[in-house]
């Protein structure tokens, strides 16, 4: 299925006889302009705003080929476009009718491809069974990992598209997708083929990380030595199949007690680095497992879940963070909420230890059965304790540095790539303050219009 009225993304809007777009009427710009938020930084969002959305202070985004040229009150900008040589008959008009603009979201943590459905584990845990109880018996994951080996391609690929129009809807142009259902050479290398595959097609990006180590597989489980086997067998088989190739981003490990140690996600994530996949983890996601502090050691773009880190492993986030080598901390709230959780990340301590946070989905069967990044800005702020601009900067800029990808996406700014998304709120802080709702009217990838709803 294919919602979208685009498929085709390369190059923006090269060679059409309007190649800019100027973006109007808008009561606010929320720019995210300057880089990596931390810290006090963390709400600061770069907001430019104004009573009358069509006088000549309103601010206003303009784009050419596919990327941003200028951002300020509309006058201004018009005078500099005319300066530059941009002549203003070639720019399409999109009125954003007293609405908000953002940088089109970034979703920095999805396990997007997989079969199946997983709704009779919440009935589990509220009858009281826990999340890893229920992956030792042989469901979870591993249910989802029977299901998507015997997935078809073309299932798959349909179920990618099917969600990726859906987070599309919620005013996301750039996702991560993980591999990790698939626990055997040629499933996982297939999984990463197709989130490959399906950025290719667009519109949306889609950044494919390959999470090997996201359990062990059913034809380890009965072995006396299972975990180290099929580390081994990572190690010495499916990594360097997956290196070669040449299409994962990213490395992914479940470091968690009772899933991987610390050691054996420290061995295939520094592997991994070796072959030039960049390390990512999901980190003291169920109880304190070291992983916060692996992630500082191997140097990972991002430290995710962090639900029960501890403190030194706060501590060591924040001494990298000071060192200008940040390891972003991508807190996952739908998560903490749907495992029914009454404990949720520390994302108060973590920002005032001044460590980056950004906010992700999580979308997968078990956990976090939701495409709406929208929707975890809302938990991020109930169940977090984050200010609505926190969360702004850590679903834009703060998501995009999680993905090594800040310097091309996740701001409004001159150079950067034309992603934006345009709200029907008169501000981005009300964006959390209604979860559930269809906010979006208009989503814009590199510089084409791929979602309209006037
Ligand atoms: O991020 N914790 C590990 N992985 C996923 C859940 C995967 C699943 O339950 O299918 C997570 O929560
Ligand atoms: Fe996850």
């Amino acid at each position: 299925m294919s919602g979208g009225p685009f498929r085709v993304i390369e190059g923006g809007r090269t060679g059409e006889p309007t190649p800019g777009l100027l973006i109007i009427g808008a009561a606010e710009v929320v720019t995210m302009a300057g880089g990596v938020r931390r810290g006090p930084t963390q709400g600061d969002v770069g907001r430019l705003s104004v009573s009358d959305p069509h006088g000549p202070d309103a601010p206003v985004v303009a784009c050419w080929e596919g990327r941003i040229v200028a951002v300020g009150p509309r006058a201004a900008v018009e005078g500099t476009l005319e300066a530059e040589d941009y002549p203003l008959a070639r720019f399409a008009r999109i009125d954003a009718n007293g609405g908000t603009v953002t940088p089109g979201l970034v979703d920095p943590h999805t396990h997007l491809l997989f079969a199946g459905s997983r709704e009779g584990e919440l009935v589990m845990r509220q009858r009281g069974a826990s999340y890893l109880d229920i992956l030792a018996a042989g469901g979870g994951i591993l249910s989802t990992v029977e299901a998507t080996r015997a997935a078809s391609e073309t299932e798959l690929l349909a179920h990618g598209r099917r969600w990726l129009d859906e987070m599309l809807g919620h005013g996301v142009t750039t996702v991560e997708a993980k591999s990790g259902y698939g626990l055997d050479r040629e499933t996982e290398l297939k999984l990463v083929e197709i989130a490959y595959r399906l950025g290719r097609e667009g519109p949306l990006d889609v950044v494919p990380t390959w999470l090997g180590a996201h359990a062990v597989p059913p034809e380890y489980r009965a072995r006396p030595d299972g975990v180290e086997a099929y580390v081994r067998s990572i190690l010495d088989d499916q990594l360097p199949a997956i290196a070669a190739h040449g299409r994962a981003r990213f490395a992914d490990v479940f470091c968690e007690a009772g899933v991987f140690t610390a050691d054996q996600s420290r061995r295939i994530l520094e592997a991994a680095r070796a072959l030039g996949i960049e390390p990512r983890l999901h980190a003291d996601e169920l109880a304190p497992s070291g992983g916060a502090e692996l992630a500082v050691e191997v140097g990972a773009a991002s430290a995710d879940h962090l639900a029960t880190p501890s403190s030194e492993g706060v501590a060591a986030m924040a001494a990298a963070a000071e060192a200008g080598e940040p390891v972003v901390a991508t807190l996952l709230p739908v998560t903490t909420w749907f495992l029914l959780k009454d404990h949720h990340a520390p994302a108060r301590d973590l920002i005032d230890a001044g460590v980056p946070v950004a906010i992700g989905t999580d979308f997968n069967p078990g956990t976090s059965p939701t495409a709406s990044l929208p929707l975890a800005m809302s938990f991020a702020c109930i169940n977090l304790g984050m200010s609505p601009e926190e969360v702004l900067s850590a679903v834009t800029i703060n998501a995009a540095r999680a993905l090594l990808m800040d310097d091309e996406i996740g701001s409004l700014e001159a150079g950067k790539a034309a992603d934006i998304a345009i709200w029907r709120t008169p501000t981005a802080t009300q964006i959390p303050y209604w979860p559930g709702a269809d906010l979006v009217r208009t989503v814009i990838k590199r510089g084409r219009v791929i979602l309209d709803r006037p």
